[in-house]
């Protein structure tokens, strides 16, 4: 049942082909529906007569012309899909205009392939757009590679140039970590080393084009990977909710825990409907089929949310990196929104940092301050909401996107999570059957008792920018002075409340999530919690924030790493690097800067004493009852 769809599919393989028109893709394409035996009956006749009707010469080129005009049949909008056979097998060739038009159909799923042929042409050699086209082969995952270079009889079938070509491809290929699986010389227009092996190459000893897709093997059944099923519509009938969208991996069967994500609820899969349909009744429905399903509650789903099994979920996340192509016409800047696609999820996403462009031509990298059109960059994107995704090389369907800019489609890219932690863990609630009970005793009543009202100065910066220093001053300038105050301190928490904790993205944000709630509680209790953490990432600090939002300063303690770094008191930014520490914040690991901080302290610039001072008059505008100048309500 299952096996025989699997099979089903297995039996076509997808590949995309990729080239400057000049360098003889309609030709090359023409000669494989035509050598392969794949062309309606009378077609190459029909060709041939209108050809000489217009008093031109006959080309191959021609039919791919011809038979695309016939095929589109609307399904794909830029994107030409071609059937043909080998003895082996079946096969489609997609084939993407442009740049744009590959990228977008990314998304759509329309240019997910098995395989690319990219071609080159023997007369010019490897150019920059043969390199940006295997930066797209790379960046779309593709690692089944042949390389045909075509136009061999115009270099009198050279083996030192086909070498020569081929050698530096490779080279570049490699780098990238495609590993090209074969490189062709081949001549299109004569028909050499297309389905047969070639006379006029003898020193040739590898297969033809279509001895190398006939080896190329299907990727592996995307219905054994983890389920990824993005909701696409519900629709509803009387009471019921029929969620309908497209397996892209794995697979789902009645009676199934589900979790949607990010909305992150569950339920049970009651009945399955699959298309295109092969049982009145499956219990079952794999990858690649579209289905709708009904569930054994009414919960609240919509279009965006991504279905999974409650284990192996997709990564919750308000930001994540990417390697980006960007075809914008405006170049892509820092602090810009875009809308992103990523499933079926629609959003904004900004850009926080850009980290490196890479250049598609040598694969350098330089720090940049924006994206122009057709270059690679890695970024930082966030959105203001959470959003349910992959990375990238885990599971491939569900981990690229595309930003959109005023409704054109401005660059495609794929998800890395390097540094960042899936923030699941962190907003999932497991405890039921538990109710919120009140207080017995007001914040106000504390606040009179102490003479102050209690709340968070949050101290965020890189290690060795002067938290600990600051708010162990502060702590007791303030203590001197009647406050009940007490600094939470990041090495000291570690050797008890959080010592089951690392430096994992993972761990940090745990690490912060405890301290938020604890420095809430302090707060609470009428004290003013001093914490003084790296605490790296924005999504965290936010949620400090949440747990005492009336009364939460974040406080920036500003010191850039070459300046933390001459300092290293504890010696570890030595020890980073040197690799002895990995996720080293600052060297090996991501700190991101306050963007709307209470205060800013200047460490660099300023002694300790003025620091301590700038913060004591902080304080006392924010906290103290017994001042004028209070201001927190
Ligand atoms: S946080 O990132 O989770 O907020 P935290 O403030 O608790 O970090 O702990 C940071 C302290 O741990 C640093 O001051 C330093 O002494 C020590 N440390 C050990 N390993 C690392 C590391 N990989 N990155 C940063 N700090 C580290």
């Amino acid at each position: 049942m299952t096996q025989h769809s699997d099979s089903a599919v297995r039996d076509l393989l997808r590949i995309v082909i990729v080239g400057h028109v000049d360098h003889g893709k309609s030709t090359l394409v023409g000669r494989l529906l035509h050598d392969t035996n794949s062309l309606p009956l009378g077609k190459v006749e029909e060709i041939r007569a209108m050809s000489e009707r217009r008093g031109m010469p006959f080309e191959y080129a021609f039919l791919m012309d011809a038979l695309q005009a016939e095929r589109d049949q609307g399904i794909t909008i830029d994107t030409s899909q071609i059937w043909f056979k080998s003895g082996k097998r079946n096969y489609v060739i997609i084939d993407a205009p442009g740049h744009k038009e590959f990228l977008k159909n990314m998304i759509t799923g329309a240019a997910q392939s098995d395989a690319a042929l990219l071609i080159i042409d023997a007369v010019e050699g490897v150019r920059e757009q043969s390199r940006r086209h295997g930066y797209l082969l790379h960046l779309l995952g593709i690692r089944q590679v042949a390389v045909a270079i075509n136009k061999m009889d115009l270099v009198n079938y050279s083996e030192a140039r086909f070498h020569e070509i081929s050698r530096e491809y490779r080279a570049y290929l490699t780098e990238l970590g495609v590993q090209p699986t074969f490189i062709l010389p081949v001549s299109a227009r004569e028909g050499e080393n297309i389905v047969s092996r070639s006379a006029a190459m003898p020193w040739y000893d590898g297969p033809s084009v279509v001895g190398a897709l006939d080896s190329f093997v299907s990727e592996p059944l995307s219905s054994n990977l983890p389920l990824r099923l993005p909701v696409q519509d519900v629709y509803k009938f009387d009471e019921r909710r029929l969620i309908a969208g497209r397996i892209e991996s794995g697979r789902v069967s009645v009676g199934d825990e589900i979790l949607f994500s990010p909305s992150n609820k569950t339920a049970r899969v009651k009945s399955l409907e699959v298309w295109p349909a092969t049982l009145a009744q499956p219990a079952q429905a794999v990858a690649g089929y579209s289905v709708a399903l009904t569930l054994d509650e009414q919960i609240f789903v919509e279009r965006g949310d991504t279905i999974s099994h409650i284990a192996n979920a997709p990564i919750e996340t308000d930001v994540f990196r990417a390697r980006l192509f960007w075809l914008g016409h405006e170049p892509l800047t820092t602090g810009k929104s875009y809308k992103l696609k990523l499933n079926t999820t629609e959003t904004q996403v900004q850009v926080q940092k850009i980290e490196a462009v890479i250049d598609t031509g040598d694969l350098s990298s330089a720090p940049a301050l924006q994206v122009e059109r057709n270059q690679v960059a890695e970024l930082v994107l966030r959105s203001r909401r959470m959003l349910a995704l992959d990375a990238f090389n885990d599971k491939p369907a569900t981990g690229r996107f595309v930003l959109v800019d005023e409704y054109d489609i401005a660059g495609g890219g794929i998800i890395s999570m390097e540094g960042y932690a899936d923030q699941r863990q962190l907003i999932t609630q497991r405890s039921t059957n538990i109710v919120k009970l009140d207080q017995g005793i007001s914040d106000e009543e504390r606040a009179r008792m102490n003479g102050h009202r209690g709340g968070v100065i949050w101290f965020t910066g890189l290690s060795g920018a002067g938290k600990s220093t600051l708010s162990m001053e502060l702590e007791r300038r303030l203590f001197a002075n009647g406050y009940s105050v007490y600094v939470l301190d990041g090495d000291n928490i570690r050797f008890g409340l959080n010592a089951n904790l690392g430096f994992s993205p993972e761990d940090r944000s745990e690490n912060i999530r405890r301290v938020g709630e604890v420095a809430a509680l302090f707060a609470r209790a009428g004290m003013i919690a001093l914490t003084a953490f790296i605490s790296p990432y924005r999504s965290d600090r936010d949620r400090a924030r949440a747990a005492m939002p009336e009364r939460f300063h974040e406080i920036y303690v500003q010191a850039d790493v070459q300046t933390c770094e001459s300092r290293d008191p504890k010696g570890l930014y030595q020890k980073a690097r040197r690799g002895e520490i990995r996720d080293f914040t600052g060297i090996s690991a991501p700190y991101e800067e306050p963007e709307n901080p209470g205060l800013v302290v200047d460490t660099a610039a300023h002694s300790i004493d003025e620091c301590v001072e700038q913060l004591i008059t902080y304080v006392e505008a924010n906290f103290s009852l017994r001042t004028v100048g209070r201001k927190a309500g």
